[in-house]
């Protein structure tokens, strides 16, 4: 496995590789890997004949006062991992090296990044667009593979890809999660042992909604309610959304007709946690 820091290597390695007639699969990630991040560079080796992992803490994506510098980083294991699962180059550039002195572009996308993240995490989605559009020019492989887990996220690249023409195809994966349910994801580990006991009430409440809908709710702020007030059982959550919203546009539903994602931001302690499930009028 190669390990690259520049993009110029980078670049080249992967031109000259499709070049070849080589075909490249593309997980960008932020590192501390678990089962998530690894199940899209399995699917990502399955179908590709190059598979490259971008290992980058990505700071402008971060807000004032958020997590960027406490955010976990362990190289030499995520290595390890990623070899386990035979990925042949890892893309760990330095933060100089993504965004040099002068630095001054950046994407902004419209309306599907205004609601849940986005009106909680001011200039998130800016950073979160900037980032993956300079990741898929420094590494333009024919796929790319996003979790459904950040939900939002995977919308606002898929519609960046689209309404910028990259020539790039978005495979969406599953969201992994632990066998108790909890979504697996870095900030797990920011968890002290109650905390993680109370983060499962995200899970839980997603599960919740699965069965109001299937008890007949179809009212979209009912079910918002109703998903809240459950939240609140818990005495270490303290909510910051709960969306019922259609899974494209992700404006809210006032009615469920046929399908709904169900969106949440839940703060434990000091971690803040997401999670999402898609409902389907059956
Ligand atoms: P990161 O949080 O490291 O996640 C990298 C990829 O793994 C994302 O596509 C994310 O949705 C996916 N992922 C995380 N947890 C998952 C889980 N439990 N099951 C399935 N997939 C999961 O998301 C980012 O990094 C960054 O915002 C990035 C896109 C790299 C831009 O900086």
């Amino acid at each position: 496995m190669l390990i690259l820091h520049t993009v110029r290597e980078t670049q080249e390695y992967v031109i000259s590789a499709k070049n070849e007639g080589k075909s490249v699969g593309f997980v960008p990630t932020m590192g501390f890997f678990h089962e998530g991040h690894l199940s899209l560079m399995r699917r990502a080796r399955s179908e590709n004949d190059i598979v490259v992992v971008s290992i980058f803490v990505n700071p402008t994506q971060f807000g004032p006062g958020e997590d960027f510098e406490q955010y976990p980083r362990d190289m030499s294991r995520d290595v390890r991992m990623a070899e386990n699962v035979g990925v042949d180059v890892i893309f760990n550039p330095s933060v100089e090296e993504m965004y040099p002195a002068g630095y001054s572009s950046y994407v902004d996308i419209k309306h599907v990044t205004e609601r849940w993240e986005g009106e909680f995490r001011p200039g998130h989605f800016k950073g979160v667009a900037t980032v993956v559009l300079k990741l898929f020019n420094i590494v333009p492989a024919h796929r790319a593979y996003f979790g459904c887990k950040d939900y939002q996220q995977l919308k606002v690249v898929e519609r960046m890809v689209r309404d910028l023409n990259i020539p790039i195809d978005i495979v969406p994966m599953p969201t992994v999660r632990e066998d108790d349910g909890l979504a697996m994801s870095s900030r797990n580990t920011y968890l002290t042992q109650e905390e993680r006991k109370a983060a499962l009430i995200l899970c839980r409440s997603l599960n919740y909604a699965k069965d109001l809908l299937e008890q007949g709710v179809r009212d979209g702020d009912e079910l918002r309610r109703q998903i809240e007030q459950f939240i609140r059982t818990e005495p270490l959550a303290q909510l910051d959304y709960v969306g019922v919203a259609d899974p494209e546009t992700l404006e809210p539903l006032r009615v469920i007709t046929t399908n709904a994602v169900v969106l949440l931001a839940v703060r434990i302690g000091r971690t803040r946690l997401i999670d999402n499930m898609m409902l389907s009028v059956t």
